[in-house]
């Protein structure tokens, strides 16, 4: 232990001497870093403070949060400032119109009120996924089909998208190359990426690490049922704050259904909790599509491959609005969604539809009662939180 200790002390004296820094985020204080950051100053003023930026590092979990896929990126507050600046900017896309928050919009539980985004060339095909309480679960695939391995790969996905950002290289576009040649040449990201990183050169390392920081610190745990959940020995035991709907609607989002042979309903609740999973309401790594296998403006044509959901948190914003739902931007009530599961309709082949959602071979009919759904509806709403669509931490710094 105490050879390693030395290991690192000597490795930090070298590269304090010879003026160099690793990729890491550096945390400690200033080590040749200007006393001033002119270009910081003039373009974020008062919404970056490079000398007491915003705390994202120690975010204030409530203990029964356990899930966590950080792995080897840990947030640090500098890592995340530049996190936020690139989330917002609208440099990263070719034509200068688009940036993450475009269609991730901290209003709209950063994601969009439109059924498909507008990129710099072209809607999207599916719909935008709330990015909230990302880090707080057992998956760590990305995207509605996972086709990211990681966040760190996912998040310069969208700039490398003809699409959505436009750096593809394809039909004479910009590549990423042109976009790190564009980025170096801002004098704030000169100084944004010494301050993090103790250089200024940009690199898609930097920026993944940087983006996954920030988008990874975006959390919300302060929601009507976290109030219950704090206090409550499980999630089964009644919460004391909630109505007796909302506690029935928790009971039925919780238990599983037991079947008969038609695949009717006869006993148990409606087995949302098996593939949304509390506390975190973190989607099953294991899920497979849940019959919802549209593509937008293509009817007819299945998408099988949709095995992610965001979390079920912030559905609902805290005015009761609702954008749309699912990878095809569907229908925006609750009901319908309950409908969906609680009488799933024959639709063309689907082997991939998750098991659980075709007992003994037939499709589900949980026949849930009028006052059931409503009870599902109420426990739904109690998952909104407030103050994460607000925190400044999260919000534009231009
Ligand atoms: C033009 C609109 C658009 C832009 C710009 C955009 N996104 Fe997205 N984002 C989407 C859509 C649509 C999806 C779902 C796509 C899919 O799954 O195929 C998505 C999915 C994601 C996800 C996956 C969430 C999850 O839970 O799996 C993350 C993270 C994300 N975007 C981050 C970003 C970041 C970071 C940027 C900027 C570098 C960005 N997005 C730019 C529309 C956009
Ligand atoms: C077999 C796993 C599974 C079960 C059981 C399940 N879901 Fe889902 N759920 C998913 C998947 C996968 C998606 C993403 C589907 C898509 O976008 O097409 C999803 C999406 C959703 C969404 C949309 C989320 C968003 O951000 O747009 C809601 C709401 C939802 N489910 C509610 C429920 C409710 C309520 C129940 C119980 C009645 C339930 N789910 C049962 C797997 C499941």
């Amino acid at each position: 232990m105490l050879g390693k200790n030395l290991i690192f002390y000597v490795m930090g004296a070298m590269v304090l001497a010879l003026g160099v820094s690793s990729c890491q985020p550096d945390e400690e204080p200033d080590i040749n870093l200007p006393d001033s950051n002119p270009a910081i100053e003039a373009t974020f003023g008062n919404n970056i403070d490079v000398d007491n930026p915003f705390n994202y590092a120690n975010p204030d979990i409530p203990n029964y949060i356990v899930k966590d896929n950080t792995g080897n990126n840990p947030i640090t507050d500098r890592g995340a400032t530049l996190g936020r600046v690139l989330f917002y900017d609208t440099n990263l896309s070719t034509d200068n119109s688009v940036s993450c928050a475009t269609c991730h919009q901290q209003s709209a539980g950063f994601s969009d009120n439109d059924v498909q985004s507008q990129g710099v060339n072209g809607l999207t095909g599916r719909h935008s996924m709330r990015i909230i309480n990302t880090r707080y679960a057992e998956e760590e695939r990305f995207f509605w089909d996972e086709r990211a391995v990681s966040l760190e790969i996912q998040s310069t996905m969208p700039i490398r998208d003809h699409g959505e950002m436009g750096f593809s290289g394809e039909n004479g576009a910009p590549d990423f190359n042109d976009l790190i040649t564009k980025l170096e040449g801002i004098d704030y990201y000169q100084e944004l990426f010494t301050w993090v990183y103790g250089s200024p050169e940009v690199t898609e390392i930097k920026m993944q690490n940087a983006l996954a920081q920030f988008i990874r610190s975006i959390y919300s745990f302060d929601s009507k049922y976290d109030m219950g959940r704090a206090v409550a020995p499980n999630d089964g035991a009644p919460f004391n704050n909630f109505t007796a709907n909302e506690n029935a609607g928790k009971n039925l989002f919780l238990a599983p259904p037991q079947f008969n042979q038609q695949g009717e309903r006869v006993g148990g609740g409606a087995g949302c909790g098996g593939c949304h999973r509390p506390p975190e309401f973190d989607i099953d790594p294991n899920s497979r599509n849940n019959g919802f296998i549209g593509v937008i403006g293509s009817p007819g044509v299945a998408d099988l491959t949709i095995t992610r959901s965001p979390t079920l948190r912030d559905l609902v914003t805290p005015s009761g609005s609702i954008g749309p739902l699912m990878h095809t931007g569907f229908n925006n009530t609750l009901l319908s969604v309950i409908n969906h599961y609680d009488n799933m309709l024959p639709s063309s082949d689907n082997p991939q539809l998750d098991n659980r959602l075709r007992p003994n071979g037939q499709l589900q009919q949980l026949n849930l009662t009028t006052q059931e759904k409503q009870q599902l509806i109420d426990f739904l709403n109690t998952l909104t939180g407030s103050n994460v669509y607000t925190d400044d931490k999260w919000s534009n710094p231009f």
